[in-house]
């Protein structure tokens, strides 16, 4: 059976895993969501590959993944190169889709949704320069929406006026805007209502979970025979003593939820 570890800081990477149990059914997902570093977005970079790199390693030891996806744009356009070096398991990044972006646009002025972290990461200015030289950006960078989507997977609910203030400056200059971070999709049907008809969003949740199923048929990984059990756990850093997202985690799918201890040092 395959196994793979997903990783954020919050409950965002959820919008990437929803994506490989559509397309990869029968692979178990251990979701490990650093709470007690969160949010990753205020992180700096040297922070962010240290601790990105203590906590999947104390995990990978343990929970032998086949297969890692940093469901993180904060973390996977940082720290990236550094866990590639370290892990010998195939790592997935999440990074924003600036690429798929530039070809979409026709006005050719994009809007990148991220964190504050993101759109200040030298990966990102890279990535512009190799595949949107044509383009402009229009970064928007909030920390805010990241709360936002985790206060609404908690069943909360958010204002709609605020996240049309934040999102603004794209809706009005772009005809793309890339969600370039896990948490945005989870507000996806709430960003519906208030933007222009016209304006095409982009993640890269499904382009993810492709890759992902590339790489397990390329490693002939076996996939879950019928008896197999197939378990979804859910793994923090930081106990949660929030019933409703226990609650949300155990209707995503989740049937085991476990609290993660570092050893420390
Ligand atoms: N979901 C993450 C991202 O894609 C991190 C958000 C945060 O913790 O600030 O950037």
């Amino acid at each position: 059976m395959s196994n793979i570890l997903v990783f954020d800081s919050g409950v965002g990477g959820i919008s990437v895993v929803r994506e490989i149990k559509q397309l990869l059914p029968s692979v178990s997902i251990d979701y490990l969501f650093d709470n007690l570093y969160y949010p990753y977005g205020e992180l700096d970079e040297v922070t962010l590959i240290q601790r990105t790199i203590a906590v999947i390693d104390c995990v990978a030891i343990e929970h032998k993944p086949q297969l890692i996806v940093i469901a993180c744009n904060s973390a996977s356009t940082t720290a990236l190169p550094a866990l590639r070096a370290k892990f010998d398991i195939p790592i997935v990044g999440v990074v924003p889709a600036i690429k798929p972006a530039s070809k979409l646009s026709n006005s050719k002025v994009i809007g990148l949704l991220a964190t504050q972290g993101t759109i200040t990461r030298d990966y990102v200015e890279q990535l512009k320069i190799n595949h949107a030289s044509d383009c402009d950006l229009v970064n928007v960078g909030s920390n805010e929406l990241v709360a936002m989507a985790e206060a609404l997977y908690r069943g909360g609910k958010i204002s709609q006026q605020r996240l049309l203030d934040i999102c603004q400056p794209i809706f009005e200059q772009a005809d793309v805007m890339i969600l370039g971070c896990t948490h945005f999709p989870l507000l996806m049907e709430c960003i519906n209502q208030i933007k222009p008809p016209s304006l095409v969003i982009i993640d890269s949740g499904l382009a993810i979970a492709q890759r992902v199923k590339t790489l397990l048929d390329a490693r002939v990984v076996k996939t879950k025979a019928p008896n197999d059990f197939l378990n979804h756990r859910a793994l923090y850093t930081k106990s949660i003593n929030d019933k409703s997202l226990i609650a949300a985690l155990f209707s995503e799918g989740f049937n085991e939820t476990t609290l993660i201890t570092l050893p420390r040092g």
